[in-house]
């Protein structure tokens, strides 16, 4: 049982680091500056759906580096200073767990899994899943990510062919949940092929869900089920028959190939063996829910990074140029990059994918909640604070970034060393600490297939009546990204 505050303020609490000269605006949460509060919704009716992002970042403009606001009773407190955060994203999960209301939420919706476990339920899990993610098992899943983004080219020549502009946002989400159930769970469900298909509408349908339940006040759903919430209950429903069929063909080929126990072929196969050793206490809600996770991890993230570079290429030509240049270059006359090894030669559109995520983040904001009593650079926090972290501001400060609104892959490019003064350590786009994102290698190579692929082939350009914003549910992604492909 964590010390209670009272006790825990007359001991001298753990202190974690922050910038140099950043000191808290106040020792207590109740005194931080912040938008003044209604009686019994704080400030939630202020948290646009869709748009909560924005919000948080703009009274961070107002409030400074360390604000609270309240969401209904709630007090939450919003930091943007980097060292801090670093230190906080450090310190799980010993001293903080993932922000207790996004995690409840993802939960309720049946999808407890690694993203969502602590402690030593968390260790176990990760440890499987980090294996099932390594550079070596996404190296030996090459020809998959290769067939999948085949299926794309063949879907964007044909729209190149009609001259029609393409939702790329929906292709690319497709895409992502196509290569990521074929990875981890070793089926081929081609939804980029089954136009409307009810797997990525209803992973996209609870990612809404979660985005606007987090914003409520107060958890009415628990008490009284809404049309919207209804929806909700019959896609997980639908979402956890389609789990458990591809859980019931795994079963299936481990029976009939032994082999695949000792060498599991896949992240599904390797949780159905930690399942079934004697003694585990893995149960199957383990096994559905890190699959569902793999899911909801793997589909809006990677595929709204590609949306965002795709369209900050389509719009700024100078960097699209001397992309495409080394594009060119490796795919010498191919329409998709042939072989792994030479996605190792696409230095500018790495860069590029960075400078992406730092112009827009597809995780502006990552919570967390104290387990312990804490002090953040004066601030002393009790056990069970919320505290939600901003990336945004560091990334478009112009002290820390020249001329911070340009996309400029360049500024990624040279010697990185990644030590501490590597801003890259300053903006978070994959988190850090222990919890780091296991999937940030595979993204980045479906992220370069993709790409390699879009510029090699086409060129690109932003269908003019198109109105492009940012929505934020569990991932910030662009409103709609209709583009239109002329082959070169
Ligand atoms: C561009 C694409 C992606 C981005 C920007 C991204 C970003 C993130 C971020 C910011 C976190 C939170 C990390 C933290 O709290 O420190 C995270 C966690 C996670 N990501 Fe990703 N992600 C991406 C793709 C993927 C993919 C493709 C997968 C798997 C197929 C994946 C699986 C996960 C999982 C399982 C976690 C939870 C890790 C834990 O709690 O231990 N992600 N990701």
């Amino acid at each position: 049982m964590p010390p209670s505050t009272d006790h825990a303020t007359a001991l001298e609490l753990p202190r974690l680091r922050a910038s140099d000269g950043f000191r808290a605006p106040a020792t207590e949460v109740a005194d931080l500056p912040g938008p003044r509060t209604v009686p019994l919704l704080g400030n939630a009716h202020q948290l646009r759906a869709g748009a909560a992002h924005a919000c948080l970042e703009q009274w961070a403009a107002e409030y400074g580096p360390m604000y609270r606001f309240s969401a209904g009773a709630m007090p939450i407190v919003v930091l943007s200073d980097p060292v801090l955060i670093g230190e906080i994203l450090r310190h799980r999960p010993a001293m903080f767990t993932r922000g207790v209301r996004l995690a409840t939420a993802i939960d309720e919706v049946g999808l407890a899994g690694l993203f969502t476990a602590e402690g030593e339920r968390w260790r176990r899990q990760r440890k499987l899943v980090m294996r099932a993610l390594t550079p070596d098992a996404v190296r030996h899943f090459f020809p998959i990510i290769h067939t999948v983004t085949a299926r794309l080219l063949a879907r964007w020549r044909e729209a190149a062919r009609t001259g029609a502009a393409v939702e790329v946002g929906r292709d690319l989400k497709c895409y992502s949940i196509d290569v990521t159930t074929w990875l981890s769970m070793g089926v081929d469900v081609d939804t980029l092929n089954h136009a409307d298909d009810p797997l990525q509408q209803d992973v996209e349908f609870l990612f809404e869900t979660l985005g606007r339940r987090f914003l409520k006040p107060f958890p009415y759903w628990r008490y009284v089920r809404l049309p919207a919430d209804r929806r909700a209950d019959a896609a997980v429903a639908r979402l956890n028959r389609t789990v458990d069929d591809l859980i019931a063909q795994a079963r299936a080929r481990m029976a009939a190939d032994p082999a695949l126990a000792v060498r599991p072929g896949n992240i599904l196969e390797a949780l159905l063996v930690a399942r079934d050793e004697p003694g585990s206490e893995f149960t199957d809600e383990d096994v559905r829910g890190n699959v569902a996770t793999m899911l909801f991890a793997g589909e809006d993230t990677t595929a709204n990074a590609m949306a965002w570079l795709l369209m900050l290429l389509a719009d700024t030509p100078g960097p699209a140029a001397r992309v495409g240049e080394e594009i060119d270059a490796v795919l010498a006359g191919e329409s998709l990059v042939p072989e792994f090894g030479l996605l190792a030669r696409l230095p500018w559109l790495e860069a590029a994918a960075v400078e992406s995520m730092r112009l827009r983040p597809i995780a502006p904001q990552n919570g967390a909640t104290a387990r312990v009593p804490v002090d953040l650079g004066g601030l002393r926090i009790p056990a069970g604070q919320t505290l939600i972290m901003l990336s945004r501001p560091t990334a478009l400060d112009g002290a820390r970034f020249e001329d911070p609104l340009s996309f400029r892959p360049e500024r990624w490019l040279g010697d990185q060393s990644e030590g501490a003064d590597d801003p890259r350590r300053a903006i978070f786009p994959f988190g850090g600490g222990p919890r780091y994102c296991p999937g940030r290698y595979l993204a980045m190579v479906e992220i370069k297939m993709v790409v390699a692929m879009a510029l090699g082939n086409f060129r690109l350009a932003i269908d003019p009546a198109a109105r492009i914003e940012e929505h934020f549910t569990f991932t910030m992604g662009p409103s709609s990204l209709p583009l239109r492909f002329t082959a070169r």
